[in-house]
Protein backbone atom coordinates (compact mmCIF):
# COMPACT_ATOMS: atom_id res chain seq x y z
CA UNK A 1 0.00 0.00 0.00
CA UNK A 2 1.10 3.37 -0.79
CA UNK A 3 0.35 6.71 -2.42
CA UNK A 4 0.58 10.62 -1.43
CA UNK A 5 -2.65 10.39 0.56
CA UNK A 6 -0.90 7.27 2.74
CA UNK A 7 2.61 9.18 3.19
CA UNK A 8 0.67 12.22 4.36
CA UNK A 9 -1.57 10.63 6.93
CA UNK A 10 1.95 8.21 7.62
CA UNK A 11 3.76 11.18 8.16
CA UNK A 12 1.82 13.32 10.53
CA UNK A 13 1.75 11.06 12.91
CA UNK A 14 3.02 13.23 15.34
CA UNK A 15 0.13 15.61 14.88
CA UNK A 16 -2.49 13.17 14.73
CA UNK A 17 -1.17 11.84 18.57
CA UNK A 18 -1.73 15.03 20.11
CA UNK A 19 -5.53 14.97 19.81
CA UNK A 20 -5.80 11.42 21.96
CA UNK A 21 -3.34 12.98 24.42
CA UNK A 22 -4.90 16.13 24.98
CA UNK A 23 -8.71 14.81 25.50
CA UNK A 24 -7.32 11.66 27.83
CA UNK A 25 -5.31 14.84 29.77
CA UNK A 26 -8.88 16.44 30.01
CA UNK A 27 -10.68 13.24 30.99
CA UNK A 28 -9.83 13.37 34.84
CA UNK A 29 -11.05 16.42 35.04
CA UNK A 30 -14.42 16.02 33.43
CA UNK A 31 -14.19 12.83 35.65
CA UNK A 32 -13.83 14.73 38.77
CA UNK A 33 -16.09 17.43 38.47
CA UNK A 34 -18.89 14.86 38.28
CA UNK A 35 -18.33 14.08 41.37
CA UNK A 36 -18.78 17.46 42.45
CA UNK A 37 -20.82 20.01 40.03
CA UNK A 38 -24.38 20.54 39.65
CA UNK A 39 -24.76 18.98 36.04
CA UNK A 40 -23.31 15.60 37.43
CA UNK A 41 -25.55 13.60 34.89
CA UNK A 42 -24.28 16.31 31.81
CA UNK A 43 -20.30 15.90 32.73
CA UNK A 44 -21.03 11.86 33.12
CA UNK A 45 -22.05 12.36 29.72
CA UNK A 46 -19.11 14.61 28.48
CA UNK A 47 -16.59 12.28 30.15
CA UNK A 48 -17.94 9.64 28.61
CA UNK A 49 -17.42 11.32 25.28
CA UNK A 50 -14.15 12.44 26.20
CA UNK A 51 -13.03 9.10 26.41
CA UNK A 52 -14.86 7.52 23.40
CA UNK A 53 -13.25 10.41 20.82
CA UNK A 54 -9.39 9.80 22.96
CA UNK A 55 -10.12 5.82 22.27
CA UNK A 56 -11.23 6.26 18.11
CA UNK A 57 -8.40 8.88 17.93
CA UNK A 58 -5.95 6.37 19.42
CA UNK A 59 -6.69 4.18 16.90
CA UNK A 60 -6.15 5.95 13.78
CA UNK A 61 -2.60 7.00 15.91
CA UNK A 62 -1.77 3.75 16.30
CA UNK A 63 -2.53 3.16 12.60
CA UNK A 64 -0.59 6.03 11.03
CA UNK A 65 2.26 4.98 13.13
CA UNK A 66 2.33 2.04 12.37
CA UNK A 67 2.36 3.12 8.73
CA UNK A 68 5.22 5.27 9.46
CA UNK A 69 7.74 3.36 10.98
CA UNK A 70 7.07 1.19 8.06
CA UNK A 71 7.99 4.04 5.62
CA UNK A 72 11.44 5.00 7.68
CA UNK A 73 12.38 1.27 7.61
CA UNK A 74 12.23 1.64 11.45
CA UNK A 75 9.73 -1.57 11.29
CA UNK A 76 9.74 -3.98 8.15
CA UNK A 77 7.68 -3.72 5.58
CA UNK A 78 4.79 -6.53 6.64
CA UNK A 79 6.11 -6.26 10.22
CA UNK A 80 4.25 -4.95 13.49
CA UNK A 81 7.41 -4.26 16.02
CA UNK A 82 10.97 -3.35 15.15
CA UNK A 83 13.85 -6.20 15.60
CA UNK A 84 16.72 -5.10 17.36
CA UNK A 85 19.31 -6.67 16.10
CA UNK A 86 22.51 -4.98 18.17
CA UNK A 87 22.70 -2.84 21.19
CA UNK A 88 23.15 0.32 18.85
CA UNK A 89 20.07 0.61 17.72
CA UNK A 90 18.74 2.98 20.39
CA UNK A 91 15.61 3.90 18.10
CA UNK A 92 14.08 0.46 17.65
CA UNK A 93 14.37 -0.19 21.07
CA UNK A 94 12.76 2.89 22.02
CA UNK A 95 9.97 2.30 19.24
CA UNK A 96 9.20 -1.30 20.83
CA UNK A 97 8.57 0.40 24.24
CA UNK A 98 6.86 3.77 22.51
CA UNK A 99 4.91 0.68 20.77
CA UNK A 100 4.02 -1.29 24.23
CA UNK A 101 3.09 2.11 25.62
CA UNK A 102 0.28 2.82 23.10
CA UNK A 103 -1.12 -0.36 23.08
CA UNK A 104 -1.06 -0.52 26.96
CA UNK A 105 -2.88 2.76 26.96
CA UNK A 106 -5.28 1.42 24.23
CA UNK A 107 -6.65 -1.52 27.09
CA UNK A 108 -6.21 0.80 30.30
CA UNK A 109 -8.43 3.25 27.55
CA UNK A 110 -11.13 0.72 26.79
CA UNK A 111 -11.21 -0.42 30.09
CA UNK A 112 -11.75 3.03 31.24
CA UNK A 113 -14.38 3.60 28.70
CA UNK A 114 -16.02 0.57 29.69
CA UNK A 115 -15.70 1.46 33.23
CA UNK A 116 -17.34 4.80 32.56
CA UNK A 117 -20.36 3.45 30.59
CA UNK A 118 -21.03 0.67 33.17
CA UNK A 119 -21.03 3.19 36.37
CA UNK A 120 -23.77 5.73 33.72
CA UNK A 121 -25.75 2.55 33.56
CA UNK A 122 -25.84 1.77 37.33
CA UNK A 123 -25.99 5.73 38.19
CA UNK A 124 -29.57 5.17 36.11
CA UNK A 125 -30.80 2.53 38.28
CA UNK A 126 -29.85 3.71 41.60
CA UNK A 127 -31.78 7.03 40.57
CA UNK A 128 -35.21 4.97 40.00
CA UNK A 129 -34.60 2.66 43.14
CA UNK A 130 -32.41 4.15 46.03
CA UNK A 131 -32.79 7.00 48.63
CA UNK A 132 -31.08 10.25 47.81
CA UNK A 133 -28.03 9.67 50.33
CA UNK A 134 -27.46 6.26 48.93
CA UNK A 135 -27.26 7.59 45.00
CA UNK A 136 -24.62 9.46 45.95
CA UNK A 137 -22.62 7.17 47.89
CA UNK A 138 -22.94 4.89 45.07
CA UNK A 139 -22.46 7.70 42.70
CA UNK A 140 -19.00 8.43 43.95
CA UNK A 141 -17.92 4.86 44.36
CA UNK A 142 -18.70 3.88 41.36
CA UNK A 143 -16.74 6.75 39.58
CA UNK A 144 -13.47 6.28 41.43
CA UNK A 145 -12.67 3.25 39.39
CA UNK A 146 -12.95 5.52 36.29
CA UNK A 147 -10.92 8.21 37.63
CA UNK A 148 -8.44 5.99 38.79
CA UNK A 149 -7.86 4.38 35.33
CA UNK A 150 -8.11 7.28 33.51
CA UNK A 151 -5.12 8.41 35.33
CA UNK A 152 -3.08 5.61 34.10
CA UNK A 153 -4.28 6.30 31.08
CA UNK A 154 -2.29 9.02 31.06
CA UNK A 155 0.87 8.04 32.34
CA UNK A 156 0.56 5.29 29.50
CA UNK A 157 0.03 8.11 26.50
CA UNK A 158 2.56 10.07 28.53
CA UNK A 159 5.18 7.90 28.32
CA UNK A 160 4.64 7.16 25.15
CA UNK A 161 4.33 10.41 23.91
CA UNK A 162 7.70 11.21 25.67
CA UNK A 163 9.49 8.45 23.82
CA UNK A 164 7.41 9.67 20.76
CA UNK A 165 9.34 13.09 21.55
CA UNK A 166 12.64 11.81 21.90
CA UNK A 167 12.30 9.81 18.43
CA UNK A 168 11.86 12.80 16.80
CA UNK A 169 13.97 15.78 17.85
CA UNK A 170 16.72 13.49 19.74
CA UNK A 171 18.35 13.81 22.52
CA UNK A 172 21.92 13.11 24.19
CA UNK A 173 21.43 9.11 23.47
CA UNK A 174 20.08 9.29 20.53
CA UNK A 175 22.60 12.32 18.98
CA UNK A 176 25.25 9.94 20.36
CA UNK A 177 24.22 6.86 18.83
CA UNK A 178 23.64 9.10 15.58
CA UNK A 179 27.34 10.41 15.36
CA UNK A 180 28.35 6.81 16.18
CA UNK A 181 26.55 5.49 13.79
CA UNK A 182 28.01 7.81 11.16
CA UNK A 183 31.43 7.73 12.01
CA UNK A 184 31.39 4.22 12.06
CA UNK A 185 29.91 4.43 8.37
CA UNK A 186 32.27 6.25 7.09
CA UNK A 187 35.11 4.14 8.15
CA UNK A 188 33.31 1.11 6.66
CA UNK A 189 34.08 3.05 3.23
CA UNK A 190 37.77 3.28 3.34
CA UNK A 191 37.75 0.04 4.79
CA UNK A 192 36.25 -1.64 1.72
CA UNK A 193 38.10 0.93 -0.62
CA UNK A 194 40.99 2.61 -0.38
CA UNK A 195 39.62 6.33 -1.54
CA UNK A 196 41.37 9.17 -0.22
CA UNK A 197 44.46 7.29 -1.61
CA UNK A 198 43.06 6.95 -5.03
CA UNK A 199 42.03 10.80 -5.16
CA UNK A 200 46.01 11.13 -4.80
CA UNK A 201 45.54 13.61 -7.84
CA UNK A 202 43.34 15.59 -5.89
CA UNK A 203 46.41 16.39 -3.45
CA UNK A 204 49.16 18.70 -4.10
CA UNK A 205 52.38 17.42 -6.42
CA UNK A 206 55.86 17.41 -4.68
CA UNK A 207 57.58 16.73 -7.98
CA UNK A 208 56.73 18.17 -11.84
CA UNK A 209 57.79 14.47 -13.17
CA UNK A 210 58.42 11.29 -11.80
CA UNK A 211 61.43 10.37 -9.91
CA UNK A 212 62.82 6.69 -9.31
CA UNK A 213 61.51 5.29 -5.93
CA UNK A 214 64.54 2.67 -5.06
CA UNK A 215 62.90 2.32 -1.70
CA UNK A 216 59.66 1.49 -3.54
CA UNK A 217 60.61 -1.52 -5.70
CA UNK A 218 62.63 0.89 -7.80
CA UNK A 219 59.22 1.84 -9.89
CA UNK A 220 58.93 5.24 -11.41
CA UNK A 221 56.80 7.67 -8.21
CA UNK A 222 55.43 11.04 -7.99
CA UNK A 223 54.49 12.31 -4.37
CA UNK A 224 51.45 14.01 -3.61
CA UNK A 225 50.82 15.28 -0.10
CA UNK A 226 47.81 17.54 1.24
CA UNK A 227 47.58 21.37 1.20
CA UNK A 228 47.52 21.37 4.98
CA UNK A 229 50.77 19.33 4.80
CA UNK A 230 52.69 20.38 1.77
CA UNK A 231 54.71 23.21 3.41
CA UNK A 232 56.01 21.15 6.81
CA UNK A 233 56.49 18.26 3.78
CA UNK A 234 58.80 20.46 1.76
CA UNK A 235 61.07 21.61 4.57
CA UNK A 236 61.21 18.47 5.69
CA UNK A 237 59.54 18.07 8.88
CA UNK A 238 56.68 16.07 9.95
CA UNK A 239 53.37 15.65 8.72
CA UNK A 240 50.91 17.77 11.14
CA UNK A 241 47.99 15.64 12.27
CA UNK A 242 45.20 14.72 9.45
CA UNK A 243 47.81 15.40 6.52
CA UNK A 244 48.17 12.67 4.27
CA UNK A 245 51.17 11.56 1.45
CA UNK A 246 50.15 9.32 -1.27
CA UNK A 247 53.32 7.72 -3.45
CA UNK A 248 51.97 7.05 -6.71
CA UNK A 249 53.76 4.32 -8.58
CA UNK A 250 54.16 2.80 -12.67
CA UNK A 251 55.12 -0.22 -13.35
CA UNK A 252 58.58 0.45 -15.63
CA UNK A 253 58.39 -2.95 -17.77
CA UNK A 254 60.41 -1.49 -20.77
CA UNK A 255 62.60 0.94 -19.07
CA UNK A 256 60.26 3.70 -19.95
CA UNK A 257 57.75 5.50 -17.25
CA UNK A 258 54.42 5.17 -17.69
CA UNK A 259 53.73 1.35 -18.92
CA UNK A 260 51.60 0.10 -16.23
CA UNK A 261 49.83 1.51 -12.77
CA UNK A 262 51.65 0.57 -10.17
CA UNK A 263 50.73 0.34 -6.43
CA UNK A 264 49.85 3.40 -4.41
CA UNK A 265 51.66 3.71 -1.00
CA UNK A 266 49.59 6.37 1.74
CA UNK A 267 51.33 7.48 4.94
CA UNK A 268 48.83 9.24 7.30
CA UNK A 269 49.89 11.48 10.39
CA UNK A 270 46.34 10.36 12.44
CA UNK A 271 44.32 12.67 14.91
CA UNK A 272 46.20 11.63 17.97
CA UNK A 273 49.93 11.91 16.24
CA UNK A 274 50.43 8.30 15.58
CA UNK A 275 51.13 7.36 11.99
CA UNK A 276 49.37 5.36 9.79
CA UNK A 277 50.44 3.41 6.21
CA UNK A 278 48.18 1.74 3.21
CA UNK A 279 49.21 -0.02 1.08
CA UNK A 280 47.24 0.07 -1.89
CA UNK A 281 47.92 -2.56 -5.49
CA UNK A 282 44.35 -3.42 -7.38
CA UNK A 283 46.53 -5.45 -9.88
CA UNK A 284 49.46 -7.48 -9.27
CA UNK A 285 51.38 -8.27 -12.39
CA UNK A 286 51.96 -12.23 -11.91
CA UNK A 287 55.91 -11.52 -11.85
CA UNK A 288 55.81 -9.48 -8.87
CA UNK A 289 53.27 -11.47 -7.07
CA UNK A 290 56.41 -12.44 -4.73
CA UNK A 291 55.93 -9.08 -3.13
CA UNK A 292 52.32 -9.46 -1.75
CA UNK A 293 53.02 -13.08 -0.77
CA UNK A 294 51.26 -14.56 -4.03
CA UNK A 295 47.99 -12.29 -3.61
CA UNK A 296 47.14 -10.72 -7.24
CA UNK A 297 45.43 -7.86 -5.34
CA UNK A 298 46.45 -6.17 -2.14
CA UNK A 299 45.11 -3.50 0.32
CA UNK A 300 46.51 -3.27 3.43
CA UNK A 301 46.13 -0.42 6.36
CA UNK A 302 47.73 -0.39 9.56
CA UNK A 303 47.89 -1.99 11.84
CA UNK A 304 47.94 -4.80 9.15
CA UNK A 305 51.50 -7.05 9.76
CA UNK A 306 52.18 -6.58 6.12
CA UNK A 307 53.15 -2.93 6.62
CA UNK A 308 55.61 -3.30 9.17
CA UNK A 309 58.54 -3.01 6.72
CA UNK A 310 56.78 0.55 6.12
CA UNK A 311 57.94 1.49 9.52
CA UNK A 312 61.46 0.44 9.65
CA UNK A 313 62.29 3.32 7.12
CA UNK A 314 59.62 5.80 7.95
CA UNK A 315 60.59 6.92 11.47
CA UNK A 316 57.71 7.07 13.83
CA UNK A 317 57.85 10.60 12.96
CA UNK A 318 56.96 9.52 9.63
CA UNK A 319 59.88 10.92 7.95
CA UNK A 320 61.68 8.09 5.47
CA UNK A 321 64.92 8.00 6.42
CA UNK A 322 66.89 8.67 3.55
CA UNK A 323 68.80 6.58 1.64
C1 LIG B 1 63.54 1.00 2.22
C2 LIG B 1 62.95 2.06 2.98
C3 LIG B 1 61.45 2.32 2.74
C4 LIG B 1 60.45 1.43 2.84
C5 LIG B 1 60.50 -0.05 3.18
C6 LIG B 1 59.23 2.17 2.58
N1 LIG B 1 59.52 3.46 2.31
FE1 LIG B 1 58.23 4.91 1.83
N2 LIG B 1 59.72 6.19 1.47
C7 LIG B 1 61.05 5.90 1.64
C8 LIG B 1 61.85 7.02 1.13
C9 LIG B 1 63.35 7.11 1.15
C10 LIG B 1 60.92 7.98 0.65
C11 LIG B 1 61.24 9.30 -0.02
C12 LIG B 1 60.95 9.18 -1.53
C13 LIG B 1 61.86 8.17 -2.18
O1 LIG B 1 63.05 8.34 -2.10
O2 LIG B 1 61.31 7.23 -2.76
C14 LIG B 1 59.59 7.41 0.88
C15 LIG B 1 58.43 8.05 0.55
C16 LIG B 1 57.20 7.56 0.85
C17 LIG B 1 55.98 8.30 0.67
C18 LIG B 1 55.85 9.70 0.15
C19 LIG B 1 55.84 10.66 1.32
C20 LIG B 1 57.15 10.66 2.07
O3 LIG B 1 57.11 10.26 3.23
O4 LIG B 1 58.16 11.08 1.47
C21 LIG B 1 54.98 7.49 1.07
C22 LIG B 1 53.49 7.84 1.11
C23 LIG B 1 55.56 6.24 1.48
N3 LIG B 1 56.93 6.31 1.35
C24 LIG B 1 54.82 5.17 1.98
C25 LIG B 1 55.39 3.94 2.24
C26 LIG B 1 54.61 2.77 2.59
C27 LIG B 1 53.09 2.68 2.74
C28 LIG B 1 55.50 1.76 2.75
C29 LIG B 1 55.22 0.31 3.08
C30 LIG B 1 54.31 -0.40 2.19
C31 LIG B 1 56.81 2.31 2.53
N4 LIG B 1 56.72 3.63 2.23
C32 LIG B 1 57.97 1.59 2.63
C33 LIG B 1 61.60 4.78 2.18
C34 LIG B 1 60.88 3.60 2.40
Amino acid sequence: MSGPLLDLFATEHPAFVHVPLGLVIALPFSIAISLKAKHTHAWKIASFFIAIVAFAGSIVAIISGLFWGRQISLISPGGYFPVVASGKQILQKMLQLHEIAALAGVVVGFFCLVLIWRSMKEDNDARVSTSPFHRRLADRAVWLAPLFFSFLWIGAWGFCGKLGGIMVFGNEETNKAAAAADQARKKDVEADLPIRALDYASLEPVQAAPIRSKAHGNRWARIWVTASGIDDYKVGKPLPSGAYAVLSTVEDARGKPGQEPGPLFMRETLADGRVSFAFYWPRVPEARRAETGGEDSAYWRSPSEKLKACAVCHTTAGLAAKP
